[in-house]
């Protein structure tokens, strides 16, 4: 573990008054008796026309190849960090970019191992996408058992968004800013952000990493909304009402975690797809894998999920990154069990391997 770095100076008001705010008094916060149903998709925060800075949602030439990778195994494995170099382009940190590990106190910000890899990355040309801003989950330990003043972890949201999204400005151009907001009704999912802030904190956090990198890529990250179902209905009722009220966003990442047996068809991935870039989004597929039983049947019917996938996202132009969370099955967050990942646990390339490559060439 390296050194924590004390809050950039010289820092906004604002930042300072929140941090400070922080820094003092906690109490037990009845985590769940405090929620409230889940609130209605619609942002509220005031709307005001964003020009947006940053062009593109389309690409020019075939999506981009990503992983999620660990730092840790980066640094200590050689065989791991030889065939990522080996075959991706692009990587999303696993955990270093999270608010457990980005914010181990309320009053100090935490840099040391995102920037390692942020370095690491731009020393072997690899872009790196920033995972995961705001988000219910990984929060830092200092943040439960709280009594929370009204507004102060708005207040703190609004620091920490920009603060982070500052230090990294010009390295890491590209950022999930909202993880996982909806839940599988389709309207926001109740979390500590939805409790404490209410339905805006989509809009709000959006607002401030623009404010903060006005040259950034702004992406909303969500599971399970690649098929026709409640939670897509909700997703695309979302993304309307926050493009209509002229928020900052450039995207959205479909996480797509799949298995062999839940997955969704070729027609409805690419009818789905299609719906969010009408809405002028890049769409791109940020975190695949599909779990598998053992045995050749299940890696072939894998890659033919792997092949639909990355056919689709090469098929359609808003699709600029085909990422998948993580690349050997002896690194992933299901279990290595669960083979879900193109190379073996060996570091072989797996029949999911040939079908990516081929599907986001040809
Ligand atoms: C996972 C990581 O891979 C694990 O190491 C960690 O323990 C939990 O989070 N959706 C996301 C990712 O957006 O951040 C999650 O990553 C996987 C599901």
């Amino acid at each position: 573990m390296g050194a924590v770095a004390p809050v950039p100076s010289p820092p906004h008001p604002v930042f300072v008054k929140a941090f400070l705010a922080l820094a003092v008094g906690a109490a037990a916060v009845a985590a769940a008796a405090g929620c409230r149903d889940d609130a209605p998709v619609a942002p509220t925060a005031p709307a005001q026309a964003q020009s947006r800075e940053q062009a593109p949602t389309r690409r020019s030439g075939p999506p981009v190849l990503g992983a999620a990778v660990s730092w840790d195994l980066m640094r200590s494995s050689r065989p791991y960090r030889r065939l990522f170099l080996a075959h991706y382009r692009a990587l999303t940190p696993e955990n270093v970019m999270k608010m457990d590990s980005m914010a181990p106190a309320p009053d100090r910000l935490h840099f040391t191992e995102a920037d390692g890899l942020v370095r690491w990355a731009r020393r072997h040309d690899v872009a790196v996408h920033g995972h995961a801003l705001v988000w219910g989950k990984q929060l830092p330990a200092w943040m439960s058992g709280r009594d929370w003043e009204p507004g102060e972890l708005r207040s703190w949201l609004e620091s920490y968004v920009k603060a982070v999204v500052g230090h990294f400005r010009g390295r890491v151009d590209d950022w999930d800013v909202v993880n996982e907001p909806l839940a599988a009704n389709g309207s926001l999912r109740r979390n500590l952000w939805l409790r404490e802030i209410g339905p805006g904190y989509v809009a709000d956090a959006l607002r401030w990493a623009r404010e903060a990198n006005p040259r950034a890529r702004l992406y909303v990250n969500e599971f399970n909304i690649e098929g026709r179902s409640r939670k897509t209905r909700g997703m695309l009722a979302l993304l309307k009402g926050l493009r209509g009220d002229g928020v900052p966003l450039d995207g959205l990442g479909l996480q797509t975690h799949l298995t062999t047996s839940f997955n969704p068809g070729r027609a409805e991935l690419r009818a789905t797809m299609r719906r969010y870039a009408a809405l002028g989004l890049a769409v791109d597929v940020s975190e695949m894998d599909v779990a598998a039983a053992p045995g050749r049947r299940d890696a072939l019917e894998q890659a033919r999920i792997y092949r639909r996938v990355a056919a689709a996202c090469r098929d359609l132009p808003a699709c600029g990154r085909f990422t998948t969370w993580g690349f050997t099955d002896a690194s992933t967050w299901l279990g290595t069990a669960q083979r879900p990942l193109p190379f073996s646990a060996a570091g072989e390339p797996k029949p999911a391997w040939r079908a990516i490559r081929s599907a986001l060439r040809r």
